[in-house]
């Protein structure tokens, strides 16, 4: 595996690739993102990840400093999982003056949910991600499904901007208990990890019941996803939302509705904050 640092060299690093799959990442990697690798790698001849902290997408408040960071345990999964050329650039090789260029997805797609939540991320996550995709050029980039919004403000990026790369989405990793994996499970005390699991459970009885009242004739979103909220509470949760969304959009549903849909929640477990979702 070739790692490079610059862009300069990663551009010389594949001039001659002819098929690029694109892979990028924030480091501190664990099955969810060698998966992502393992589908990538057929889809064409040189597979690369990028592994960069992107602090234009953390809140000043957030984790940005304290973002896990495994450089060689990173560089050892990627060998084995068969990456051909990693990326790491620095923060100056990236954003060498001030990014005053940014990409700003729409407030109907970007201010909901997590943007709601974390103002800002979405522009942050959007500017990076084109940036990368300008420097790498990639014909295929694969997203996991776990940040389910992200991976809709990146396809709707890529076809508005007429960027010609397939986005490919990839299934969430689950632990034996059905916790999905992600970089800040790390944060959990081993009380708190037993309790994770809560909120896939919680996932899972908000999509049952929005099948059941779509099957019976009658559905009120708003009431089964207090009762999810009220679960996640009664447990010690703060959960910022629970929700039934229409997949293609990530719009609220009112009614009984026969589009597929998907439940997205978001909580804190203590200092913890996790993410998932399940198509219904
Ligand atoms: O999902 C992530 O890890 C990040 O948001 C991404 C896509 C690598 C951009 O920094």
């Amino acid at each position: 595996m070739l790692i490079v640092h610059t862009i300069a060299d990663l551009r010389r690093a594949l001039e001659h690739a002819c098929v690029r799959t694109f892979v990028p990442t924030m480091g501190n990697l664990h099955e969810g993102h060698l998966s992502l690798l393992r589908q990538a790698k057929p889809l064409g001849d040189v597979a690369v990840a990028s592994i960069f902290v992107n602090r234009l997408q953390f809140l000043p408040h957030e984790d940005f400093d304290s973002y896990p960071r495994t450089w060689e345990r990173d560089c050892e999964l990627l060998r084995q999982v068969g990456c051909d050329v990693l990326f790491a650039p620095t923060e100056k090789d990236l954003y060498p003056e001030p990014q005053g260029y940014k990409v700003h997805p729409p407030a109907e797609l970007a201010d909901i949910l997590e943007g709601a939540f974390r103002p800002g991320f979405f522009v942050g996550v959007s500017t990076v991600v084109h940036k990368l995709f300008n420097i790498v050029q990639p014909q295929v980039a694969v997203f996991g499904k776990k940040d389910y919004q992200q991976l809709m403000v990146i396809r709707r990026m890529v076809q508005q901007m007429a960027l010609p790369i397939d986005i490919v989405g990839g299934e969430t990793c689950r632990a034996e208990d059905g916790l999905a994996l992600s970089s800040r499970n790390g944060y959990l005390s081993p009380q708190e990890r037993a309790e994770a699991v809560q909120l896939s459970m919680a996932l899972k009885a908000l999509a049952a019941a929005a099948r059941a009242g779509n099957a019976a004739g009658q559905l009120d979103a708003a009431a089964l996803e207090a009762v999810a909220m009220e679960t996640l509470r009664a447990r010690g949760w703060q959960p910022d939302y629970m929700t039934l969304r229409k997949q293609h959009d990530l719009s609220p549903v009112s009614g009984v509705c026969h589009e597929p849909l998907v439940v997205l929640g978001a909580a804190k477990l203590g200092k913890t904050r996790l993410i998932d979702n399940l198509e219904v």
